[in-house]
């Protein structure tokens, strides 16, 4: 019976905690281009490539998370290789033999005989504990077969400060993305997600702001309705140089989640979307809700756990709160013991 009554309390505090103590995956490949320079004249020549890829999940999942290479263009790639959190392995038959990554911690990606003339590959971690926009990011590198003098024209090449930044609900948040291309012939877009469905699949994405390419005077800037008259990208001259940079104004709860910059060279590429085309780096944005903040009035000196979150806590002293920290990953805060103790020994009050 009491065993019973603490599984059924464990059950109810994850519930209560789910939107407050996120854990944020942030993935950082190399932002640039892996050249392979053919030297088929040369017989100790090895077509190898490596990809580096590093990521951080704060707090760390209990399980590994899932790792996955993919090839393509954001939001529109196919899966080449992914090691899954149960540890089980696909391989596209297309890269059969010809792919690894590293290890688990440190998922770079060796890349053999890879003759194609230019892609864009991904490094995406999710944490399956924190599933959709927290839990999953990606970033890209392209790879280019160098054969003769070709030479990479107009990447897409955006990056942004990927700390995850924490706004006050009716404040404004400046998402500072830079690269290109920029300008009135760039395409730029900045999409929020993924979000999940019920069944599961994590790709859906919410365009928050799209302006399309000035060819002829045809420039437009489209605006998600969640976002309608709060969002604007900055522009240094109102002809010439329009940059990814994203401003949102009278932060909402809502709005926390993960930003996604993106670009084009213009539209008229987007129908072939060659691999140069639509990089893409994310920064989460964290929403302090006033509302939710515990106070320390009238209250005698100590830790106190969280009423919306029982893995985090927050310190009283002189009535005054000295903040809220969280219990390290798996652990809830046991106020009677003033610790953070397994799940099982505490109520989540
Ligand atoms: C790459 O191609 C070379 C030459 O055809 C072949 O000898 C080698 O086994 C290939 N390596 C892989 C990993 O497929
Ligand atoms: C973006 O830049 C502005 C101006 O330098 C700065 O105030 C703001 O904090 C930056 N935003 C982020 C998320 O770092």
């Amino acid at each position: 019976m009491l065993g019973l009554l603490f599984a059924i309390s464990a059950v109810a505090c994850f519930e209560s905690s789910y939107a407050d103590a996120v854990s944020i995956t942030t993935v950082t490949a190399q932002n640039g281009v892996v050249f392979a320079y053919n030297r088929w004249w040369d017989p100790t020549w090895v077509n190898r490539v490596e990809f580096r890829c590093e990521y951080t999940i704060s707090p760390a999942p209990a399980t590994p998370p899932t790792i996955t290479w993919l090839r393509g263009v954001f939001a529109d790639q196919e899966v080449i290789y992914k090691w899954s959190s149960s540890g089980e392995v696909y391989v596209h038959p297309e890269y059969t033999g010809r792919v690894s990554v590293e290890s688990r911690t440190r998922p770079t990606l060796v890349l053999f005989n890879e003759t194609v003339w230019a892609n864009r590959f991904w490094c995406r971690v999710t944490n399956e504990e924190q599933p959709g926009e927290f839990g999953m990011d990606e970033e890209s590198s392209i790879f280019w077969f160098q054969t003769g003098s070709d030479w990479p024209k107009s990447l897409s090449h955006v990056s942004l400060d990927k700390t995850p930044v924490h706004a006050d609900a009716g404040g404004t948040v400046q998402l500072n993305c830079t690269g290109g291309p920029t300008g009135r012939l760039a395409t730029i877009f900045w999409v929020k997600g993924p979000s999940c469905t019920q069944g599961g699949s994590c790709d859906s994405y919410e365009t928050v702001i799209h302006k399309s390419s000035g060819y002829g005077e045809t420039e437009t800037v489209t605006v998600s309705p969640n976002f309608a008259g709060r969002v604007s990208l900055a522009t240094r001259h109102p002809f010439s140089d329009i940059t990814p940079t994203l401003t949102i104004t009278n932060i909402r709860p809502s709005d926390a989640g993960r930003y996604w910059c993106s670009t084009n060279y213009a539209d008229i590429y987007s129908s072939s979307l060659g691999p140069w085309n639509r990089g893409a780096q994310s920064v989460v944005i964290l929403v302090n809700d006033p509302g939710t903040e515990p106070t320390c009035a009238g209250k005698p000196d100590g830790m106190y756990q969280h009423p919306a979150d029982c893995a985090q806590f927050y310190t009283c002293s002189g009535g005054l709160s000295y903040g809220t920290n969280n219990c390290p990953a798996g652990l809830v805060f046991n106020q009677e013991l003033q610790l953070c103790d397994w799940a099982n020994n505490v109520i989540c009050l």
